[in-house]
């Protein structure tokens, strides 16, 4: 959330910047702990207390956090050359490398342009079939349970989707290393990016040594992994990756930039995924009235046939019921970029080096754009009661070029697996078990999510 980037005005006194009204320096320092207690309720305050546009900062870390959607409108989309990823994503880095996420220029606009047909409409169509398989494993699995930890079962779930979409291979000790390692690895950048001043990396800390072993087995199962595609090429995404050629120069990606972008794909596309499933399910025990209706749907729709893209489609109140959770939950809460250049947003100067925050969580529950904003009310996503709300009043995924490349994959999946095992199971919360919101990387529950459930 922080850029360590001192903000570097280059402006005479006469030419005083118009910058927006916050704390800085030593005044900022009681709203440090909230800062990394509560982000999101720190966020709210600095709104509530500031305005729309608010500056915040210790001596070198700045950021303008922003409010409105014209306002995010303008970093992601209008002037987003002058925006890259922050230090946050920087810390990402050491598992993802080089890969889409963290990518920069150039070099991310050919990534993209060459990864994206993996995820037309044809790709996912095939994809839905392996994700109806491993949704229907997890329902018989569920026979033989009478309560769960929905987050960790999500996270197993969307875990093996991805994979599979991603290796297509039969071989699950390949899923079990990669899974083991990358959770460790996440956990300790996760550490990292939530101190304010962490460990110099180079330092052979316990933690940076764990960090780096972690790292390295992960690279080893990847690197198999792709050696045995390059020998047996299938239909899967890493296939892909090593066949596509640049359309100018004919070349084929690395190696190595494919093991970055594999791994890119297996973490985005997983964990984030799972949270919004965590969230749905959590939010449907809550409301069995609006749980009875995606049944209703998932049973007239699905029947017990294996779903299809075309049935999926078909799901038309589970899919508002999704957007809905992807509003009250978004997985991705914050979004964070580092000004390149001098820019202006809403009427405020914009210094080279500072750090822009986007709360989606704030935005989606600001009452300004959402009537009763913490009531779960997926039909306000009804056509007619959605046409005067700003666009980027609603960004589960981001916005601009460097949208989710995974956002129809996400949803397809959910709005499936939703549907899939709603049909078939009553949830109900535990009331002992406490659900705590943790904003880390992603929005997760802290101490899981413990559902009780019946076959219907
Ligand atoms: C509910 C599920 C998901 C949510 C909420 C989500 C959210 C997001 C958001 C907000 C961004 C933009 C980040 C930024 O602008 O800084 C993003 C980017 C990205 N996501 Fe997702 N995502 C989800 C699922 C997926 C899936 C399933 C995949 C892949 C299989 C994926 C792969 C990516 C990649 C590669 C990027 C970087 C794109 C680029 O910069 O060109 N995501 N995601």
């Amino acid at each position: 959330m922080f850029s360590l980037h001192e903000p570097t005005s280059g402006r005479t006194k006469k030419n005083k910047p118009n910058l927006p009204p916050g704390v800085f320096g030593i005044r900022a320092l009681p709203y440090v702990s909230k800062l990394a207690k509560d982000p999101i309720g720190f966020f709210q305050l600095m709104h509530s207390k500031f305005g729309k546009s608010v500056r915040f900062g210790l001596r070198q870390v700045t950021f303008h956090l922003i409010t409105q959607p014209e306002d995010m409108k303008r970093v992601l989309q209008e002037n987003n050359q002058n925006y890259h990823k922050g230090v946050f994503y920087k810390e990402l880095g050491r598992i993802l490398g080089k890969g889409l996420l963290n990518s920069e220029g150039e070099f991310w606009k050919k990534q993209r342009k060459l990864i994206q047909p993996s995820f037309h409409k044809q790709r996912i169509s095939e994809f839905v079939e392996i994700m109806a398989q491993e949704t229907q494993k997890t329902s018989e699995n569920w026979k033989k349970v009478s309560s769960l930890d929905i987050s960790k079962e999500m996270m197993r779930l969307t875990f093996a989707i991805v994979g599979r979409t991603l290796f297509r291979t039969e071989v699950e000790s390949y899923a079990a290393r990669i899974e083991h390692s990358l959770k460790i690895a996440l956990e300790l950048v996760t550490k990292r990016i939530t101190r304010i001043f962490p460990f110099p990396f180079s330092w052979p800390t316990p933690e940076n040594l764990k960090l780096k072993r972690a790292l390295k087995d992960m690279h080893s199962v990847v690197d198999e992994l792709i050696a045995e595609r390059k020998k047996n090429p299938s239909n899967d995404l890493i296939s892909m990756l090593l066949e596509v050629r640049d359309e100018e120069t004919g070349e084929t990606m690395s190696e190595a930039q494919v093991r970055d972008e594999a791994i890119t794909l297996l973490l985005a596309g997983h964990e984030t995924t799972a949270n919004a499933l965590s969230w749905g399910f959590y939010l449907l025990s809550k409301h069995p009235e609006i749980c009875e209706k995606v049944r209703e749907e998932a049973t007239k729709v699905l029947g017990d046939k294996t779903p299809s893209l075309e049935d999926v489609q078909k799901l038309t109140y589970t899919r508002k019921v999704l957007d809905e959770v992807l509003r009250l939950y978004p997985p991705a809460w914050v979004i964070e970029r580092t000004a390149m250049g001098p820019d202006q947003i809403g009427g405020y100067d914009v210094e080279t080096g500072t750090n822009i925050s986007i709360c989606i969580f704030n935005i989606h529950r600001n009452p300004d754009f959402w009537e009763n904003p913490d009531k779960f009310d997926p039909d306000r996503f009804d056509e007619e009661r959605s046409v005067d709300r700003p666009k980027y009043a609603y960004l589960p995924f981001g916005g601009g070029p460097r949208i989710c490349i995974g956002n129809i994959f996400a949803l397809t999946e959910a709005t499936l697996i939703l549907a899939m095992l709603v049909k078939n199971y009553k949830f109900q919360t535990d009331p002992n078990h406490p659900v705590v919101m943790e904003p880390l990387v992603t929005l997760r529950a802290k101490y899981g999510i413990l559902l009780n459930i019946v076959s219907t």
